[in-house]
């Protein structure tokens, strides 16, 4: 399926989590097994021609699409986690999003240095999260160049903000 026909497969849902907001969801896209493992696959095929070494997904969203791009790529999946979830210890980020504030960690030890990750996520907004995800994983000594989305929302800004900061930014589609 090409990612036009995937964008179809996308739901949008009005005044979610808060008024104002449209959500795009991408639950009824992961629910449809041609459509789920066709989007798995043009990330796989992006990330590996991006020279990715191993790709890192920011919870809870970011798991499902980069741990399985990471698994039909070859390559090794470093989970980017909301506060206190991992055992050992770790280096934080706090960032805002759309809809609120949050904070991501990461275990530095699981980065080899100059290791080249690339970050996947299911969509870009303000672009906070893959900010604070880059900034994490670069803390750890990882070189990261590449972000990958399934979806852009432009209006947000986030994709020009990531390229600001010496990201190059793919999306398999925008909305709206
Ligand atoms: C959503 C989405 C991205 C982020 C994008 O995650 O999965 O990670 O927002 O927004 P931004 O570009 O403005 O930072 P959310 O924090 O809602 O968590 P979830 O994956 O657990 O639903
Ligand atoms: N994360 C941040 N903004 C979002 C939106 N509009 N839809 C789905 N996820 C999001």
């Amino acid at each position: 399926m090409s990612p036009d026909d995937l964008k179809t497969l996308v739901r949008t849902v009005p005044d979610f989590p808060a008024p104002g907001i449209l959500f795009r969801d991408v639950t009824t896209l992961i629910g449809h097994g041609a459509g789920f493992a066709a989007c798995i696959g043009h990330l796989a095929e992006r990330t590996a021609a991006a020279g990715a070494e191993a790709l890192a997904g920011m919870e809870a969203r970011g798991f499902i699409f980069g741990a399985g791009a990471a698994a039909r790529a070859g390559l090794g999946f470093l989970p980017v986690r909301k506060p206190g979830k991992l055992p050992v210890p770790t280096i934080g980020v706090d960032y805002a999003l759309e809809y609120g504030q949050d904070r991501l960690e990461i275990d530095p030890t699981a980065v080899l240095a100059g290791q080249r990750i690339a970050i996947v996520d299911d969509l870009i907004a303000t672009g906070g999260t893959a900010l604070a995800a880059a900034d994490l994983l670069r803390q750890a000594g990882a070189v990261v160049t590449h972000a990958f989305f399934v979806i852009d929302l432009p209006d947000l800004g986030g994709a020009d903000r990531l390229r600001a900061a010496g990201l190059t930014v793919d999306a398999l589609m925008q909305f709206p």
